[in-house]
């Protein structure tokens, strides 16, 4: 059976895209891109269309990743489509989980911090959108790890 993960953050510019494109690699490499499949939103629609931030964008390319996605917002109906929505911090969980049409629907949203091990200390990955350089490299490490453990929970 195909697993089909959403990620997901406010703007779908910064991290869920990030998030996307590198759980995309990391299932290729495990050989499992017929099994799984993702994909990005953001609870904020107001960067639609958008590409990926450019500091997004180059920071993910040193570490070899292109982020091609375009923008947009999480819908109801992304309920039936995926099996899993990953949300990058508590508001993000808050809106979508307002946006759950059933309890059952609900159970489908988990947090990234629940796939981290050396970032266990992080209660969600921070929002680079108004940070430094610095801010960019930790979430690409966060989601490095948390996309490594997301794998092996979904392979069993
Ligand atoms: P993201 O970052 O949620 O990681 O994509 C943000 C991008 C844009 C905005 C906020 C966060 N914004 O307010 O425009």
């Amino acid at each position: 059976m195909k697993t089909k993960i959403l990620f997901v953050c406010l703007g779908n510019i910064c991290r869920s895209p990030a998030a996307e494109q590198i759980m995309r690699e990391t299932v290729e490499r495990a050989g499992l891109s017929a099994r799984i499949t993702v994909d990005s939103a953001g609870t904020y629609g107001g960067h639609a269309g958008d590409l990926p931030d450019p500091r997004m964008r180059s920071a993910a390319a040193r570490r070899g990743y292109t982020l091609t996605h375009r923008a947009r917002k999480i819908r109801e109906e992304d309920f039936e489509r995926f099996d899993r929505i990953v949300v990058m911090d508590d508001m993000n969980y808050e809106t979508v989980h307002r946006l759950a049409p059933s309890p059952e629907a609900a159970q489908k949203i988990f947090r990234m911090r629940e796939f981290f091990r050396r970032f266990a200390h992080w209660s969600h990955v921070p929002d680079p959108y108004y940070e430094g350089h610095e801010g960019f490299e930790l979430v690409l490490d966060m989601l490095e790890e948390g996309c490594s453990v997301l794998l092996d929970e979904i392979r069993g």
